[in-house]
C-alpha cells in the first residue's frame, strides 16, 4: 500500500496517505471479500485488487465522514481533519477514491466496476441524506435505510463482488450478497452500540458522539419506545439535540438502561441469518473462518 505515496503527488499528500495506510484499522471488508472469494475458488490476484479497492474506498468514506461529524479522532490518532484545512481533507479524501476506482479496475471485471459506482453512490446519497433530513427522532425504516447506505452497501459489495470474480452461479452470487448484507448491518449496529457502551482507548474514536449531533441510532430509538415521556426523549423529538447537557443526560440514560443490550440482540440475529446462509454451503477452511469473522462483528470491542 505504501507505493500510493508516489513521488508525483505533494509531499503532503504522501505523508498524509502513508499516515491513513499504515493507521490500521480492522480491515473486515477485505478479509470479507478474500475468504468469500477463496470459498468460491476465485483467482487469487482479482481479490487482492478487490479487496484493495475496499478497504481504499472505506478509507475515503472515513476522511470525509470525519471531515462532516466533526470528528477528531480515529483509530486512536488525530484525523486529517483535526489538523487540515476542510478543503485540503475533502481533497485527499477524493484522491482515495481516485486510487480506489483504479485498483477496482485492475480486476478487470466490467460488472465488478458497474457495482463499484453504484455502491459509492449509494453511500454518497445516504451521507447527503444523514446530512439533510435524518436529524431527531425517526423511524426504525429510516435507521436501517441509512446503516444500509452508509456501511451495509459495502460489506454487500465485497463479499458479492468477491463471487462474480469467481465460477460461482448466479444463486451463490446472491447467497454471498446477503451474507455481506447482513453482517454489515450487523456491524453498524455494533458500531452504533459501541458509541454508547464502549471503551474510548479501544475503539479509538470519540464515543457518545452520534446524539449529541442528532443522530438517532438503534439504542436510542429502543429507549425512546419504551420511554416516550422522558422529558429529554421529548426535547429530541421536538428538534432540541442541541441542547448537549439535556443529550448528555439522555446518553447516560440510555447507557443504563436495558436498550443497549436490546440492540446488541438484533446485531445477533443478523449474524444468525448471516450464518444460515453459509450453513448451505459444503464445510471449508474459508467457510468457518467466515463464520467466525460474522461472529466476531458483534463480539468486538474495537
Ligand atoms: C468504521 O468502520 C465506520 C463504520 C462503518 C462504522 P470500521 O470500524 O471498519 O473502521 P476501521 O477501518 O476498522 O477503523
Ligand atoms: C460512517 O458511519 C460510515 C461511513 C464512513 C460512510 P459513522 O459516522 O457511524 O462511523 P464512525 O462512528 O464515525 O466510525
Ligand atoms: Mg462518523
Ligand atoms: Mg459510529
Amino acid at each position: 500500500m505504501r507505493a500510493q505515496a508516489d513521488e508525483r503527488n505533494h509531499p503532503d499528500l504522501s505523508a498524509a496517505l502513508d499516515h491513513l495506510l499504515s493507521s490500521g484499522g480492522k480491515r473486515v471488508r477485505p478479509a470479507l471479500g478474500l475468504l468469500v472469494g477463496r470459498m468460491f475458488g476465485a483467482p487469487m490476484e482479482k481479490l487482492v485488487s478487490l479487496g484493495a479497492a475496499v478497504e481504499m474506498l472505506h478509507t475515503a468514506t472515513l476522511v470525509h465522514d470525519d471531515l462532516i461529524d466533526g470528528s477528531l479522532l480515529r483509530r486512536g490518532t488525530p484525523t486529517l481533519n483535526a489538523r487540515w484545512s476542510p478543503a485540503a481533507t475533502v481533497l485527499t479524501g477524493d484522491f482515495l477514491f481516485a486510487r480506489a476506482a483504479k485498483l477496482a479496475a485492475e480486476a478487470d471485471h466490467l460488472p465488478l466496476m458497474k457495482l463499484f459506482a453504484e455502491t459509492l453512490a449509494v453511500i454518497v446519497n445516504g451521507e447527503l441524506t444523514q446530512l439533510f433530513s435524518a436529524r431527531g427522532l425517526v423511524s426504525r425504516e429510516n435507521y436501517y435505510q441509512r446503516i444500509y447506505a452508509k456501511t451495509a452497501s459495502l460489506f454487500e459489495m465485497s463479499t458479492r463482488a468477491a463471487a462474480m470474480v469467481s465460477l460461482a452461479s448466479e444463486e451463490e452470487i446472491e447467497s454471498m450478497r446477503v451474507f455481506g448484507y447482513e453482517t454489515g448491518m450487523a456491524f453498524q449496529i455494533m458500531d452504533d452500540v459501541l458509541d454508547f457502551s464502549g471503551d474510548q482507548v479501544a475503539v479509538g474514536k470519540p464515543l457518545g458522539s452520534d446524539l449529541l449531533q442528532g443522530l438517532v441510532t438503534l439504542p436510542a430509538l429502543y429507549y425512546a419506545e419504551s420511554h416516550p415521556n422522558d422529558d429529554d426523549v421529548r426535547l429530541l423529538k421536538d428538534g432540541g439535540w442541541g441542547n448537549r447537557e439535556r443529550m448528555e443526560r439522555l446518553v447516560e440514560s440510555i447507557r443504563n438502561s436495558d436498550a443497549v443490550s436490546l440492540a446488541l440482540r438484533e446485531a445477533r440475529q443478523r449474524v444468525d441469518g448471516a450464518l444460515s446462509v453459509l450453513g448451505q454451503f459444503p464445510v471449508s477452511g474459508e467457510r468457518s473462518a467466515l463464520s467466525e469473522l460474522a461472529g466476531y462483528i458483534i463480539d468486538r470491542n474495537s
